[in-house]
């Protein structure tokens, strides 16, 4: 069987390496032998705190420049070492941004073929926090926050000026890593490993995602519609038995809405874990109930019976005056999704949603139909754990809080 070289391309914190670890894990549970080598783990064990230095990046410093030449050729060296001792698809994790450097690549290892992956990120969103997250590295500890991103910015800058995307290289595939799509691709024909990558950077995996719906609210008890209301005390005790039941799960990542009452369910949980990431994303907000919001269900049904009408006769697709359907929510939710799912790579990750948001969520993992999907049962007190990777598929409603009633 021919093996393979998978060579990453693309610039800085646009998920190269979350995707090659994906790679690596999904021809792994196919039986394949794959192994990462990174370019940057050489170099922080060869050069350290040297190399952080952003003027090692500067194409004008020849000092910089030969190092990370030296350090590509120990490591391509070592990936076709371990080739030859029986591995089947070696992943070079570096930027290999220039096509200088790519032929090079192609150049030197010729007893297989070279497959290039480029990762792009356009989402200013994603892009700024990936690079955020980056100033968080053990390598960035002696610096301050604000020091740390300044110099991964200029390194970034630096590798721009010497970036070309892919073309004339002989097979690659250029990939969208936000959303999971092929942008364009030169297939290498005849590898049986091609087809499998495709599919890997196509599939959407959940290595370990939490979804969880705010506590009570006061507009719940009395059966009013959207607006922005705090938690009751009942609510209250919801997110402090959440925090509780979650004290011994890893969480690396939590999305909440840019609603209060979504921010109050995930405090308790935060304040615990000073290491979490937190992000509110609109795109979980719940659904925009339009002229009818802040309304009582039983106002509507008085006041605005076309609107109960018309949600009872189709509640997926019915907007509502001036706001949403369920049908109009899912573009929406979908992208939050692909969001959250991107920034926490591997990692395990909670969403505090709303009642249709948590539906629409849902309704993205199940093969249900568009009808049922505005019925799902979202309890207040109990969450979601989905898993679902080439390894593990876990779907299941976790009671949290058993002693609130919903
Ligand atoms: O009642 C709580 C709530 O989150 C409202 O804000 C929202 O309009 C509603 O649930 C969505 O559920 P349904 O579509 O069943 O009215």
């Amino acid at each position: 069987m021919r093996k393979l070289y998978v060579a990453m391309v693309g610039l800085p914190a646009r998920g190269k390496s979350t995707l090659a670890r994906r790679i690596r894990q999904g021809l792994r549970a196919e039986g394949t032998r794959a192994e990462i080598f990174n370019n940057g783990d050489v170099r922080r064990a060869l050069l350290g705190a040297e190399s952080t230095e952003p003027d090692f990046y500067d194409p004008e410093n020849s000092f910089g420049r030969e190092a990370r030449e030296m350090i590509c050729r120990q490591n391509l060296e070592q990936a076709r070492q371990w080739l030859a001792q029986g591995g089947e698809v070696a992943i070079l994790d570096a930027t290999n941004a220039s096509r200088a450097r790519r032929a090079y690549i192609e150049k030197t290892l010729t007893d297989h073929p070279v497959l290039f992956v480029e990762c792009v990120n356009e989402d200013p969103l994603l892009l700024n926090a990936c690079i955020r997250r980056k100033a968080d590295l053990p390598e960035y500890a002696a610096f301050s926050r604000d020091a740390a991103l300044e110099n991964f910015m200029t390194r970034i800058g630096y590798y721009e000026t010497i970036y070309d995307p892919l073309r004339d290289e002989k097979y690659w595939l250029c990939v969208d890593s936000t959303a999971n799509r092929v942008l364009a691709e030169r297939p290498c024909e005849g590898s049986p490993f091609y087809p499998a990558i495709r599919e890997i950077v196509v599939s959407v995996w959940v290595h370990s995602l939490f979804l969880a719906r705010h506590g009570q609210t006061e507009f719940n008890v009395q059966g009013r519609i959207g607006g922005d209301p705090p938690l009751t005390a009942k609510g209250r005790s919801q997110a402090e038995a959440l925090a509780r039941h979650m004290q011994n799960h890893r969480l690396d990542w939590v999305f909440t809405s840019t609603r209060f009452r979504s921010h109050e369910t995930a405090a308790p949980l935060l304040a615990q874990r000073p290491d979490t990431h937190v992000m509110a994303l609109k795109e979980f907000d719940e659904i925009w109930a339009g002229d009818c919001e802040g309304m009582l269900y039983t106002e509507i049904r008085e006041r605005m019976p076309d609107v109960t009408a018309g949600r009872n006769a189709d509640k997926y697709g019915y907007a509502y005056p001036n706001g949403e359907s369920y049908a109009i929510l899912r573009e929406r939710v979908q992208r939050g999704l692909r969001r959250a799912l991107f920034l926490a790579g591997d990692s395990p990750v909670l969403i505090v949603g709303h009642q249709a948001i948590n539906r629409v969520l849902l309704s993205l993992f199940l093969r249900q139909r568009t009808e049922d999907v505005p019925y799902i049962h979202i309890p207040q007190n109990q969450y979601y754990h989905i898993e679902l990777t080439p390894q593990r598929k876990v779907f299941e409603r976790i009671p949290y809080d058993p002693v609130s009633a919903v």
